[in-house]
């Protein structure tokens, strides 16, 4: 007897770059559990609108971003990979939603507080109305699990509020989801700051690695990041927070065991060490961004999984939205 799947659900924004701390964190991470759940995972254009973005740009990001799951191996023929704004039913959702949901949730949301601060000329409906659409995306797909950074809590607690109140008011109509919080980038600090976490959005670049960083961006990052006075290679995050990040660093992009790590640079100096480092980390970037490049080119391709992510997907989403409907009381046809 074939034992249903339970479902997943996450999503990411097409706007910045990702590190290798969102790559080890995220997409590796979902990588290991495409075969043990019903996995969608989708590109959330319609919230990177919330703040503007240059069309050109968010156009080329979205295939970038999809021929870089592709890439890293997400599977399109196991998972269901698409495109928010194909699927007509995220907007929909979502405002039935609204008007379960209180302006004054709202306005405590963290993330709304943060964007508001850093955007203050454009603090639109939209930028406040955004875990409600993350709601709308997740409970589209009646998701049981949804991975996401630390970072993204509050949203999914406020999707949970939303979805329990809903429930309650008409009938059981969403599955309420519990987030998975994997440690995004948790193990991996800034090159240049190593006690903050790498991040794709640091205002300094060279602390950060991303994904699609050549060969020798990577290897200049490597010897810029900060060390110690001293001379030896030793995992001591308390006292050699540098020298430890970069160890862990090592450890994962070549396999090897931290001691292992350590006796590879036994008696060598940080110079040599920041080098090999480099080196290990733009030897594993280098197959993934040939495979990009390839599918990059690839458009046709590209749009097919566009297309038959968006179907997959629009079939689960629209079952939902006309329980919906149904228990609201819009008249269907
Ligand atoms: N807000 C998420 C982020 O920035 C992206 C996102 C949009 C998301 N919709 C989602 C994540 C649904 C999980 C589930 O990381």
């Amino acid at each position: 007897m074939e034992v249903t799947k339970k479902k997943l659900y996450s999503a990411v924004q097409p706007t910045n770059n990702l590190t290798i701390g969102n790559y080890l964190g995220a997409i590796k991470q979902w990588i290991a559990l495409q075969d043990e759940y019903d996995c969608t995972f989708a590109i959330a254009n319609m919230h990177a609108i919330t703040v503007r973005q240059d069309p050109a740009a968010l156009r080329r990001k979205t295939l970038e971003l999809l021929a870089l799951y592709i890439a890293c191996g997400v599977d399109p023929e196991k998972c269901t990979l698409y495109l928010q704004s194909h699927v007509p039913c995220h907007a929909e959702l979502a405002w039935v939603l609204n008007t379960f949901t209180y302006v004054g949730e709202m306005e405590r949301m963290t993330q709304f507080k943060d964007k508001s601060a850093k955007h203050a000329d454009n603090i639109n409906m939209g930028l406040m109305d955004y875990p409600v659409l993350m709601a709308a995306d997740i409970l589209l797909y009646q998701a049981d699990f949804v991975p996401v950074g630390i970072d993204q809590r509050q949203h999914l607690e406020i999707t949970r509020d939303i979805a329990i109140r809903f429930n309650n008011i008409y009938s059981p109509t969403f599955t309420v989801p519990e987030g998975l919080y994997m440690k995004v980038g948790a193990k991996i600090g800034d090159l240049l700051d190593p006690t903050k976490k790498m991040s794709k959005s640091a205002e300094n670049a060279n602390g950060s690695i991303f994904l699609t960083d050549d060969r020798d961006t990577v290897i200049r990052k490597f010897k810029r990041a900060v060390t110690d006075s001293g001379n030896e290679v030793r995992f001591d995050p308390e006292n050699k927070p540098g020298v430890s990040n970069l160890l862990s660093i090592y450890s994962i992009f070549s396999d090897k065991t931290i001691a292992e790590a350590e006796a590879d640079f036994a008696g060598k100096g940080y110079g040599d060490f920041k080098l090999a480092v480099g080196e290990a980390v733009a030897d594993k970037l280098a197959p993934i961004q040939a495979e990009q490049t390839r599918l990059l080119a690839d458009r046709e391709y590209l749009d097919k999984v566009f297309a038959s992510g968006a179907e997959k997907a629009y079939h689960t989403a629209r079952k939902t939205l006309s329980k919906v409907y149904k228990k609201i009381g819009f008249y269907q046809l």
